[in-house]
Formats: C-alpha cells, structure tokens, sequence
C-alpha cells in the first residue's frame, strides 16, 4: 500500500527552541519511517518580519543541520528551503486569489501581530495563503505541527475544499496533527505565553542550541508558584509547563511524571526537568555544531532536496494552471 505524505516546516526567523522541538521535529522523526515526509525550512515566510539578513542566512543552514542532527534522513526523506523551489510562490498567489478577505482577516496570528506592532508588511496578512501552497503542492495528507499552527492548516483546508469544489478534484485535503504532550510549551519565566524564537527574554526561552550549563541555568529559574505541590492543573502554568517537558523527554505520561514527583519539592522538579532536556539535546548538539561547519555538504542536501521537491511541485502547479484557465505548453 502507498504511504501517505507527511508535510511539515520551520521558519528561520530565529534559533531552533525546545518548543519547536517538543511540538514538532521529535514527532517528525518519530513519524518519517512511516510516512513519505518532506521536511521543508521555510525561508520566505521569515520575510514577512524584519529580519537581518546576515541572520536568516545563518538560521537557514542552522535549521538545515538540526533537522539532520534530530535524525530527519534525505535518503528516506525530502529536506530542502522553501525558496529553491519557485513553485511555492507562484501557488501562493493563486492561493491568494482564492482566499477571502474577511477569512484571512480572522487569523489570530496576524491580529496578534498587527495588535502589537505599526509597521506590519502585506507578506504577513498573506502569510497562511503562502502556507497553504507549501502544502497542498505535495497532496499532503498529515500536517504534523503543535497547536499554534493549526489555525493555519485549518485555512488550508477550507481554501483547498473551496478550490476543488470550483475547479474539480486537485487537491488532497490536508488533516493538521498534534503531539499528545507537548503541543504548546510555554515560556520558562512567563508560563501563560507559548516559548517562542523571538520571545524578549532570553532567558524564557531554551533554544537546542544552548549548552548544558545555560539549560540548567535557566530551568533553574523557572517561574512555579507556592502552592508547594506538583500537580498538571491551570492553576499552576509554571509546574504543568516543567511537567509537560520532563513527560516529553522521557516519554511517559503526564501521570506518570506526577507520580515520579510525588513528595518532591520544585528544586527537584526544575533541576530534573533540566538533566532530562540535557539528555536529549546534549548528544544531538555535537552532531549538530559538526553538520553546521560543514555548508558544502548543507548546500548538497539543500540542492539534492530542491531538486525532488522540485519535480513534485512543478507537476501539482501546471495542473493547478490549467484548471483556472491559464495557458500552459
Ligand atoms: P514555526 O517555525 O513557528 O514553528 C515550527 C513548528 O514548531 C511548533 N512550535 C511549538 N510547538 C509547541 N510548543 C511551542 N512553544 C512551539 N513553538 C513552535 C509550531 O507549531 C510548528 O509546528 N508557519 C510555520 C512554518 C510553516 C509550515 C508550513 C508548517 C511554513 N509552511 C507548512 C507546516 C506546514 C511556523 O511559523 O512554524
């Protein structure tokens, strides 16, 4: 029988997170045996904010090396850059035409954004409609990604349902998954916002990156409350948050966790919680820095990945074309 295709993606806007780790790459290299996945840095959407270039640049090869050091393998697996395949770009406009203002305009993401900020770019409001092309060019069936993101597989859905209904049977709709632990990690210091790459306090955040001192360090002063006990419920953001991360490295339960802390004090928890992150990321760090000083063979994989993605992508948008009406050789 054909494997389903598994499509998913990060976006360089930033250093990889133990968030972006816990809510989606872990998932991917658990699902990718299963799956025809194709794994995809997705450089365009990080220019929809204002970003240095020197740094995107370094963040694209970075994510690159990460995706291979957690175990995403280009042999079983597609692994490219959303920009080295134009086709992205060009099913994003389509994309954008048959999308609503209105359904666009509800995007939480984008409120937020514009909430918070003046000088917000037209690339941002178009943001989940770029999206939606980087999925439905592949007939994705899974969208492997944590909870922030499902609004805008959601979009996805309805644009494609909307399109095929128009057009006839084109795409593959899309079903957006969530890990069952883990699906929004939250900030160290302020536990009631997601950990973000652009979050204001380094220290909120543990990027893979970080090496072991630093991870102890700052889950050392995790927020909790004095409440003195260790139970996952809402009125206790910073202990769930700690509880959450140690079920997820260790990949036990919730209960399971609780039940290890029974009788504990935070100390406990926090520098436990932290070894157990240690755990994981310290070996994969090494393979990490070795992948990130070697750009020649990213490049190879970032070429060699273009090139299948490439052949895919051109196929779905020709069809794409002459389903609208545009004239195609
Ligand atoms: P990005 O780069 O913000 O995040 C990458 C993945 O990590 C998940 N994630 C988290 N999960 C749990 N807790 C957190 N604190 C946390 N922070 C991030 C995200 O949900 C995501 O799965 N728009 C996407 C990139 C993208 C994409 C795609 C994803 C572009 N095209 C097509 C899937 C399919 C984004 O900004 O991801």
């Amino acid at each position: 029988m054909q494997k389903e295709i598994l499509y998913s993606a990060t976006k360089p806007t930033g250093k990889l997170t133990l968030g972006n780790y816990i809510g989606a790459i872990k998932n991917w290299s658990e699902m990718q045996e299963n799956y025809n996945s194709i794994f995809c840095v997705a450089d365009l959407h990080s220019l929809t904010i204002n970003i240095d270039r020197q740094e995107l640049k370094d963040n694209i090869y970075s994510q690159i090396a990460t995706f291979l050091a957690f175990g995403l393998d280009p042999e079983k697996s597609i692994i490219y850059c959303q920009s080295h395949v134009k086709e992205h770009a060009e099913l994003g406009w389509i994309m954008n035409c048959t999308t609503y203002f209105g359904e666009a305009s509800r995007m939480t993401q984008f409120k937020d954004a514009k909430a918070k900020n003046k000088n917000i770019s037209v690339g941002l409001f178009t943001y989940p409609m770029l999206m939606a092309a980087d999925i439905l060019l592949y007939d994705t069936n899974v969208v492997p990604v944590g909870i922030d993101q499902m609004q805008h597989v959601e979009i996805c859905r309805d644009i494609a349902t909307r399109f095929n209904a128009k057009y006839g049977e084109t795409f593959a709709i899309p079903k957006g998954i969530v890990p069952k632990t883990g699906a929004k990690i939250m900030g160290l210091l302020d536990p009631t916002k997601k950990m973000a790459k652009s979050g204001d306090n380094d220290n909120d955040v543990i990027y893979i990156e970080d090496d072991n001192e630093t991870i102890m360090r700052k889950f050392k002063r995790a927020v909790t409350d004095s409440l003195n006990r260790i139970k996952y419920c809402d009125e206790q953001p910073g202990v769930s948050n700690l509880l959450t991360i140690y079920s997820a490295m260790k990949k036990i339960t919730i209960e399971q966790a609780e039940k290890e802390f029974e009788g504990c004090g935070y100390g406990d928890l926090k520098t436990r919680t932290a070894q157990a992150v240690i755990d994981v990321l310290s070996p994969v760090r090494e393979k990490l820095n070795a992948l990130k000083a070697d750009k020649k063979y990213l490049e190879k994989i970032m070429a060699e990945g273009a090139e299948k993605a490439r052949y895919l992508a051109k196929k779905k948008l020709n069809k794409v074309y002459k389903k609208v009406g545009l004239v195609t050789f």
